[in-house]
């Protein structure tokens, strides 16, 4: 049996810092080790094939970094490449496991909403890839799920520019784009990590009745359940409280905007994959 390391938590960028974040804040007692492919983000407009290899590649550096338990905090890396890393690249019999975000989203989301009306905003890979409405049906089979892909607002939120006016634009464009197709959805899930940077926005250009859901307390409940019920798993998570962050892109630039994202400032380390 390997040693206990960090828990890994991986994303194509910033965004995996929100459910960190909440991690952290049920969860404070273990080592985290992060890692934001920010040199080839955005992940949410690659193919199937670029995602999955991309993913891959992030998931063995943190296995080689002694992690044994990864969280895939991208709604992107979950829907494109999950189930083929658990199928296709863990090793059965080992203690290696790889979890998303999407299924433990799933599970509770139908539980929000009185009109049994969900709405998820993603990027386009996240919804052409249909993971929502398949795995909510498994869990609430009476709840109509509709999708909007928000191509822009990974991009802009990756450039800082999430309090600009042009954020406003494509906010905007996509919250009406949605209420349009779906009168009588009262929860709306934020099914990318990186969209809480723009929660204000979002709640602005959206009626006060619609509930509005980011994933990080979800994920965070989830894991902590987790933990408890796989004990030999939880015994390879190490216990020390630190908390490291590595960007394949730069460290400066990281850590200038991570902290947006993390509500504290972070210290990052360059990596080459
Ligand atoms: N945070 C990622 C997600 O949840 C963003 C994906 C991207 O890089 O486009 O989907």
């Amino acid at each position: 049996m390997q040693q206990a390391g960090p828990i890994g938590i991986f994303d194509s960028g910033y965004g995996g810092l929100t459910v960190l974040r909440e991690i952290v804040q049920q969860l404070p007692d273990y080592d985290y080790l992060y890692l934001g492919d920010n040199a080839r983000a955005p992940y949410g407009t690659r193919s199937f094939e670029m995602v999955y290899q991309y993913t891959l590649e992030c998931v063995n550096w943190l296995f080689s970094q002694g992690c044994s338990l990864i969280i895939l905090a991208c709604n992107t890396a979950s829907a494109k490449a999950l189930r083929s890393i658990q199928q296709r690249d863990l090793v059965p019999g080992t203690d290696k496991r790889v979890l998303g975000v999407i299924r433990p989203t799933a599970e509770v989301i139908g539980n929000y909403s009185q009109t049994t009306k969900v709405g998820i905003l993603g990027t386009p890979g996240t919804i052409a890839s249909e993971s929502y409405p398949i795995e909510i049906k498994k869990f609430f089979p009476d709840v109509q799920v509709f999708q909007e892909a928000c191509p822009m607002w990974v991009p802009l939120i990756e450039n800082n520019e999430q309090d600009s006016p042009g954020a406003d634009l494509f906010v905007e464009r996509h919250i009406s784009n949605l209420l349009h197709r779906s009168p009588g959805i009262d929860t709306i899930l934020l099914g990318c990590t990186h969209y809480p940077l723009l929660m204000d926005k979002i709640r602005a250009h959206t009626p006060a009745d619609v509930r509005i859901i980011a994933q990080g307390e979800i994920v965070a409940s989830s894991l902590a359940d987790y933990l408890r019920r796989h004990p030999v798993q939880e015994m390879l998570c190490s216990r020390g409280g630190q908390r490291r962050f590595f960007t394949t892109d730069s460290a400066g630039e990281f850590d200038r905007q991570a902290g947006a994202f993390f509500g504290q400032p972070v210290q990052s380390t360059h990596i080459t994959l």
